[in-house]
């Protein structure tokens, strides 16, 4: 079982990385494989909209030679993609928003001229969250667009985690959140397991 992990706070010790932190510790005592990809570490630019990738009908085709291809690899070939984001204007942050621009792109051959693959279908997909407002107004726009993403690869969308930043120089992590966060592995580590979402990789 593996998860890919698509970072994409640019604080390292950030919020979203306390967050992210027992997530990925209760993964790797449950014995699930986690990739951890850094957005803010790659080169990743945004969509021209050239359309170039919907005439590439057995791959990606996207005319950008950065790190789209790698980390759209990792996304295929694994069971999980989490999606780990603080919410920056009601969104992701941007080289998120970018990667998503180009897989939803050149991942969904929905607009050629010959409709192609959804190359991501099949694969879960959860995110983990945080915002400054409440999560219902931080983050809701955030996991609609999440689940429409998922809708429209055929992904399977699983759920999300989101835990408010206070400010004011409150302590981020309590054991609460600690909690939840190894709440969230285990309740999607089970779910792949009982729903026999396992894919061949
Ligand atoms: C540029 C920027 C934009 C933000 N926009 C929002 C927003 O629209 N809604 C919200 O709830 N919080 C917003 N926040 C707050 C962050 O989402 C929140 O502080 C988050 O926990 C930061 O995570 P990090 O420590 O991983 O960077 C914004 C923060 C920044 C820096």
């Amino acid at each position: 079982m593996k998860f890919c992990v698509l970072m994409g706070s640019p604080r390292r010790e950030g919020n979203t990385a306390a967050l992210l932190a027992p997530f990925l510790a209760e993964c790797a005592a449950l014995g699930a494989e986690t990739e951890l990809i850094w957005l803010y570490d790659k080169k990743l630019a945004p969509c021209m909209g050239c359309m170039a990738c919907q005439d590439s009908l057995d791959g990606l085709g996207c005319v950008q030679k950065d790190d789209f291809e790698n980390i759209f690899s990792a996304m295929a070939g694994c069971d999980v993609i989490v999606l780990a984001t603080p919410v920056y204007a009601f969104f992701c942050t941007a080289p998120m928003k970018s990667l998503l621009d180009r897989a939803v792109y050149a991942g969904t051959k929905n607009y050629g001229r010959k409709r192609g693959p959804k190359l991501l279908e099949g694969r879960g997909v959860a995110t983990l969250v945080t915002c400054g407002y409440p999560p219902e107004k931080g983050a809701d726009l955030w996991e609609e667009g999440v689940k429409r993403f998922c809708r429209h690869g055929r992904l399977n969308y699983l759920g999300i985690l989101c835990r408010r930043d206070w400010g004011r120089g409150e302590p981020f992590l309590n054991e609460e959140r600690e909690q939840a966060a190894r709440d969230f592995a285990q309740a999607l580590i089970l779910t792949l397991r009982t729903d026999g979402m396992l894919t061949e990789c």
